[in-house]
């Protein structure tokens, strides 16, 4: 037999992101993108001179703004109730290592190449710490966004949001901050993709698990 055929039989397919999962994180991945790019377009608006009428522009990218923020924010909540209650409990089952000393400390000697990384479920400890935090920031970016939404549009889902959002601009001491801390977490976002992109990377090369690939297949290919 073919030496390559052989070789691709040795190795196991383990079922790890479920479908949803995965278009959860690709419609998140997706709605971040045109939100950092809208977002900051908003912040300053470069393409239209201060002197000039028209705000179309301004317009159009604060429509996509909103459009991809309300995608985040039906995603987050859709993603906050997976965690929780899936059938599927692969994410859940690596809370158990994120209250393990052991576990932290395995995955800190991995990284310095001491070691193999044992899990119980899907994520190491700081890993799994790094996804909730971004998690809140996530719940942060849409409460605040919805809270700037509601003072704008009056009518619809602005004005149910209405009595919410009063109370989380008076919370966070007027509509200034409310911007201002709306635009702080944009920058976590920024962080975050960096170094999650570097460490998916290189955690497939480092394990030699599939890292990448099974956020696209949801299949991890490994050796028995
Ligand atoms: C990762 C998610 C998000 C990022 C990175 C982001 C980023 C930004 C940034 C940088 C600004 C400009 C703030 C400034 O004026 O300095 C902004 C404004 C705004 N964002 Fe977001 N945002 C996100 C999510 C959301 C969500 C979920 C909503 C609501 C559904 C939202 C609604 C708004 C609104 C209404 C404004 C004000 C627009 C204006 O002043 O014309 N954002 N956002």
């Amino acid at each position: 037999m073919d030496k390559h055929i052989q070789e691709v039989r040795e190795f196991k397919r383990t079922l790890v992101f479920t479908g949803a999962l995965r278009a959860a994180h690709w419609l998140r991945a997706a709605a971040i993108t045109v939100l950092l790019i809208s977002g900051f377009y908003l912040a300053w608006p470069f393409l239209v001179a201060p002197e000039n009428s028209d705000v179309l522009v301004q317009g159009w990218i604060r429509f996509g703004h909103l459009i991809a923020g309300f995608l985040l924010c039906a995603v987050t909540a859709v993603r906050t109730y997976l965690f929780f209650f899936s059938r599927y409990d692969v994410e859940r089952r690596s809370v158990r290592d994120l209250f393990s000393l052991k576990s932290w400390i395995a995955q800190l000697k991995s990284y310095f190449w001491i070691g193999q990384l044992k899990k119980a479920g899907v994520y190491g400890p700081l890993q799994l710490l790094v996804y909730t935090g971004i998690a809140v920031a996530s719940i942060f970016i849409c409460i605040t966004g919805l809270t700037l939404y509601a003072q704008v549009y009056h009518l619809g889902m602005g004005g149910m949001l209405s009595d919410f959002a009063a109370w989380i601009t008076s919370v966070m001491g007027g509509l200034a901050s409310v911007r201002l801390w709306h635009h702080y977490v944009a920058w976590v976002f920024i962080v975050f993709l960096v170094l999650h992109i570097y460490m998916a990377v290189w955690t497939g090369i480092r394990f030699k698990h599939n890292s990448v690939e099974v956020i696209v297949s949801g299949y991890d290919y490994h050796r028995h």
